[in-house]
């Protein structure tokens, strides 16, 4: 971003004006202005009212939008003219009827809300924003600026805002790198990065979403521009944080905090949360390149009920079409897939396949034919079709932009359905091409009718596929949850698929990676996210094994996966100690399906991401900018994976208030780091005093038997704490009719008594009876418990001084005193 380079006909101007003899007096080259970066003015006018206002320099113009009292919106039109509004993250811009104020004075143009002011100071146009009590979160360092793109058309746009000495930085999707993103350079452009390296970048996603926490206080830029776009966080110039990209418009969304939460909550209102996925994928996942023949993935399945491992889905990669054809079987290797995905049905598991987006050009294989003929496919600029290499040889690809395309793709899982597939893997869409990479950027698209080039449309490929398949799939299945999974995305993402990492590598490295990448991807807006558990390429041993399924049984998404030239990699391939101890976390992950369920529900309905870095809890404590090990699950539960071979303990940090080790109930005062042992068999995972965390029993699967009772393991605390415990039929969208159950429980103690409060809400009944009490941690010996007035006299008191009990679900108040 040098800007002062004098380019080659700047250069050749000032010589010409040396060398006076080789000027043409009458050359009409002679006044053009070389391209540089032009900056917005002075600002003369500025006018609105509502929830718009605009601003000009008498050339450009600026737009500022008002979306809520916490969101604005500043868009750039260099030449006044603005293009059409749309945008695939945000599918609605409804701004809110609320009360705004437009002021003007000497020295600047303000736009209030009660919450939010954006400054636009009358002498340099710099735009800032500050909160309700004037202290300003955010400040233009340069004025907009842009440059005009001559081989493409269009400008490249340009924002550089105020960094400051503490400031930090978060979010920006799946990047390979600390979770802090301070002093780093950035890029968005979806590519297929193969065994990544730590630092590698760009990878699969684009999320041009940041948080800034400076002072205690936190807010979010979010750059929806789905060209090149690039982030630099004081990294060329300590003061300064900056934005741009090769295209399309200067558009960014401020979001005011001061959380962390709520600036990741404001997100999730403009891009949507993810919906309810179904119940089974939250249970563990089976993957591998690939489980051929018939044989191989029945004997898989039965590995799995033989050795008592619980697990919900296997997949099918690859080699179960017919020539890598998407829609298509191998009937060598899978002669009855219908039967098969039955018989596997019948023992409880779930089938998954794999698509990928390139459609082998073969003029028998109906897809492509159809494609063909209904012009389905990408096109060059001179209308030649975009060819290119991938799994089946020459392909051709649909554009996902169009929606007639997409409801043709939509469509195309009729048969795949019907023969039972549960769960549909979008794969290589972002989109990868063998050799070049990806597509060039003459490619047309679309772009649902706004038209663009592949410049604009690379980084939405991949999220219009899954779009596609994930709409298709709610068509056939009616009202039946779909399951889907994307490996690229752009911000939006998440209200149509899960995503996992991508092809990491079995290292200890990478198990650190994924462990940041997934609650990077969380905090960015995409919840539903996990990594190739074991890495993809390469050969764990035992203990990395084991150390990746017990982070991976605190992944929102479960999955072991592996390549194809690599040894078996199912959960007992390794032998005792590890086997047992891998049955034990996916048990583990069984047994809090429903405390992990009513996250995702809170996540769904309240925009709350689920895992949440220690920085999101304690903000304004500095030294939590940089801790990346330990991360709650939820609000309730904190993990802290080993991320070292051989390591006998770690250091955890806890967040100021009380935890409860879960594996010895022993209390800890947070605030401060304390040492766990990390023998092989455990993981450090505290719960916070106050919680309710309710508890299956364990399963085989989801739905092996019904649920006959819920474990309320009530964790007693000497302040007032809230949980959240919701369930519903775990399949069909009756949620959305409020078909569910919300329960809320209130947990209040002092030093001779706790109560505990139920309130339900929702329409939804759960089959069981009743709850299981273990109340954990009482600093007193119980001699009374009542629950609604009644005497529980059938109680006891085991190891650890837990007390038992149990009583219908229907209770409203339980007090237990000394
Ligand atoms: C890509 C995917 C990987 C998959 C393979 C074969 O590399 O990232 O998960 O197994 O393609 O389909």
């Amino acid at each position: 971003m040098e800007d002062n380079i004098l380019n080659p006909k700047e250069l050749l101007n000032e010589f010409v004006e040396e060398e006076e003899g080789f000027r043409h007096l009458n050359n009409p080259a002679d006044g053009i202005k070389p391209i540089t970066k032009k900056y917005l003015g002075v600002p003369t006018h500025g006018v609105g009212s509502g929830s718009k206002y605009y601003f000009t320099d008498g050339d450009a113009k600026v737009e500022l939008i008002v979306v809520n009292e916490e969101i604005m919106r500043v868009r750039l039109a260099p030449h006044g003219v603005f293009l059409e509004d749309f945008s695939y993250a945000v599918p609605k811009l409804k701004p809110k009827n609320i009360p705004v104020q437009f002021t003007e004075d000497d020295k600047e143009f303000r736009v209030s809300t009660a919450k939010v002011n954006c400054h636009i100071r009358k002498s340099d146009f710099f735009i800032s924003f500050s909160d309700q009590n004037n202290v300003i979160t955010s400040s233009d360092a340069k004025a907009m600026h842009w440059e005009e793109n001559t081989q493409f058309g269009g400008y490249y746009v340009f924002s550089t805002k105020e960094c400051h000495p503490d400031e930090n930085f978060f979010g920006l999707g799946d990047k390979p790198t600390e979770l802090n993103l301070r002093g780093k350079r950035l890029v968005n452009w979806n590519t297929d990065a193969y065994s990544f390296a730590w630092n590698q970048d760009p990878l699969y996603r684009s999320i041009p979403f940041y948080i800034s926490v400076n002072e205690g206080i936190a807010h979010g830029i979010f750059f929806d521009n789905t060209f090149k776009a690039h982030f630099d966080f004081g990294g060329e110039d300590r003061t300064k944080t900056s934005f741009w990209a090769d295209g399309g418009e200067m558009q960014y969304y401020y979001i005011h905090g001061p959380h962390m939460m709520d600036v990741v909550k404001s997100y999730h209102l403009l891009t949507g949360t993810h919906p309810m996925p179904p119940l089974w994928a939250l249970g563990y996942h089976q993957c591998r390149w690939s489980y051929y023949p018939e044989a191989k993935f029945r004997a898989v399945a039965k590995g799995f009920r033989e050795n008592k491992i619980p697990c919900d889905a296997i997949y099918l990669d690859i080699d179960y079409m017919d020539g890598y054809r998407c829609f298509t079987w191998n009937r060598r290797y899978f002669p009855d897939p219908k039967k098969m995905i039955a018989d596997a049905a019948e023992m409880g598991f779930k089938t998954v396949v794999i698509v990928d987006p390139g459609i082998r050009v073969d003029d028998n294989y109906p897809v492509f034919k159809e494609g063909k003929e209904k012009k389905y496919f990408c096109r060059r600029s001179d209308d030649y079709y975009m060819e290119g290499h991938v799994w089946p040889g020459r392909c051709q690809f649909p554009d996902f932009t169009n929606p007639e395309v997409r409801e043709w793709w939509g469509g195309l899982f009729d048969e795949l359905i019907d023969y039972g597939v549960a769960g549909v893997w979008n794969d290589m869409n972002e989109p990868a091409v063998f050799g070049s990479g990806t597509f060039p950027a003459d490619v047309r698209h679309d772009y649902d009718g706004y038209r663009g080039s592949h410049r604009k449309a690379h980084n939405v490929y991949g999220m219009q596929m899954v779009r596609a398949t994930y709409e298709g799939m709610r068509k056939i299945l009616k009202n039946k949850r779909p399951f889907t999974i994307t490996r690229a995305g752009y911000s939006g993402l998440q209200r149509y698929a899960s995503v996992w990492t991508g092809d990491n590598v079995a290292s200890w490295e990478h198990l650190r990676l994924g462990n940041i990448q997934c609650q990077r991807l969380s905090m960015s807006g995409i919840p539903f996210c996990g990594t190739d558990i074991g890495g993809f390429s390469g050969e764990p041993d035992g203990e990395l094994f084991t150390r990746w399924i017990q982070l991976g049984s605190f992944s929102p998404f479960m999955r072991a996966h592996s390549a194809g030239d690599t040894k078996e990699r199912e959960p007992w391939s390794f032998g005792e100690p590890f086997t047992a101890i891998n049955r034990n976390f996916i048990e583990l992950r069984y047994r809090l399906l429903p405390y992990m369920y009513s996250a995702f529900w809170e996540h769904h309905r309240y925009g709350f991401p689920i895992l949440r870095p220690v920085v999101m809890q304690e903000q304004d404590v500095l030294k939590n900018h940089f801790r990346q090990d330990e991360f709650t699950y939820g609000d309730k539960i904190l993990v802290c994976p080993v991320l070292e071979p051989g390591q006998k303990s770690r250091k955890v940090y806890l967040p100021k208030g009380k935890w409860y080790n879960f594996w010895t109930n022993e209390v800890e005062t947070g605030g401060e780091e304390v040492e766990v042992p990390t023998p092989l068999e455990t993981i450090p995972i505290f719960v916070k005093a106050g919680s309710v965390i309710p508890e299956y029993p364990v399963m085989q699967y989801v739905g092996e038997k019904p649920v006959e009772e819920v474990k309320l393991n009530v964790y007693y605390s000497d302040y007032e704490a809230n949980s959240f415990f919701f369930e519903d039929h775990g399949e069909s969208f009756a949620y959305e009719q409020d078909i569910y159950s919300e329960k809320k429980f209130v947990v209040n103690g002092d030093e001779s008594s706790l109560t505990l409060n139920q309130s339900m809400e929702g329409l939804y009944t759960p089959r069981y009876d009743g709850y299981h009490f273990r109340v954990i941690g009482l600093p007193f010996v119980p001699a009374t418990i009542t629950i609604d007035g009644k005497d529980i006299t059938d109680f006891t008191i085991g190891d650890e001084k837990v007390l038992e009990f149990k009583y219908t679900k229907t209770f409203n108040i339980l007090q237990i005193s000394k």
